[in-house]
């Protein structure tokens, strides 16, 4: 498939789970591809599986909490790639707590972890997105996708205040970007994830997601592949015309 070969791709925390599989999918589509990470030996791992496509690939290293880090690992890739038309800002974390990995409860909450939270989910977003932005704008073209998730359209007992925040926030920033870049040709979606099997899925009490699969109408988590692949038709010329949507992919649970 080559429906992304003109295309230069960057997806943060590409160096596994969801990122990992989106970055790949449009290695499979043909775009070039800049991993970006915080991990250095997982993006280039990262990198090493794109190359094996036989399409450009770069790892790039950055906190996307790190305004600068990231302006400089976006200019990496751009002068190796060229200037980067698709963002995915898919860098994300949820911490949890105790031995068996709950929720951190809100009365409970360090200020020190909800800023973190913010940092990364939300901030890095920004951060990702103001540094490929002036290249798109010159481009007259760009598709930017921030993952999401359904605990930011809905309650979910799973995740704390700070995820569900940030989560809800990055809507917000989805549908206020869409509406200033589109006069400049750039599109900007949201997927929202349900319980999907990654390392940080994992990382939950195996209990919550059991009971999750059972309430889900597909009776099934999802797979990052399954994500990927609607990450794949939002940044494809197939989705020229649609901005400013959020795309649960989460087998019916929690739909809003
Ligand atoms: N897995 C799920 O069930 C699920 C559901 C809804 C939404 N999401 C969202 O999808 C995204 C990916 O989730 P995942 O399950 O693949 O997570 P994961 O923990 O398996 O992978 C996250 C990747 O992001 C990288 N990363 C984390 N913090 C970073 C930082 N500060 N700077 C650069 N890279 C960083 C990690 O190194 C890792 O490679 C996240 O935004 C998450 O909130 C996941």
């Amino acid at each position: 498939m080559s429906s992304h070969a003109s295309r230069v791709v960057l997806v943060s925390g590409a160096g596994r789970g969801i990122g990992r599989a989106m970055a790949d999918a449009h290695a499979d589509a043909g775009a070039a591809v800049a991993y970006l990470d915080h991990d250095p030996d997982l993006a280039r791992t990262a990198a090493e599986a794109a190359r094996a496509r036989g399409v450009n690939a770069v790892a790039v290293s950055a906190d996307v909490a790190d305004f600068d880090a990231v302006a400089a690992a976006v200019a990496e890739a751009a002068a190796a790639l060229g200037p980067i038309d698709v963002l995915v800002n898919n860098a994300g974390i949820s911490p949890k707590t105790g031995a068996d990995n709950r929720r951190v409860d809100a009365f409970a909450m360090d200020p020190a972890e909800w800023r973190r939270v913010i940092d990364v989910n939300l901030t890095g977003a920004f951060n990702c997105t103001r540094s490929v932005l002036p290249g798109m704008r010159d481009l007259g073209r760009g598709r930017v996708v921030n993952i999401s998730s359904v605990a930011g359209r809905t309650y979910c007992d799973i995740v704390a205040v700070h995820y569900a925040a940030s989560k809800a926030a990055l809507v917000g920033f989805t549908k206020h970007l869409a509406g200033e870049l589109g006069p400049f040709g750039i599109t900007v979606n949201a997927l929202a994830p349900g319980r999907i099997d990654t390392p940080l899925m994992r990382g939950t009490a195996p209990e919550a997601n059991e009971a999750v699969r059972a309430v889900t109408p597909l009776r099934r988590l999802g797979s990052p592949e399954e994500v990927a692949s609607v990450c794949l038709f939002l940044t494809s010329d197939a989705a020229a015309f649609v901005t400013g949507q959020v795309c649960d992919v989460a087998g019916g649970w929690l739909m809003t």
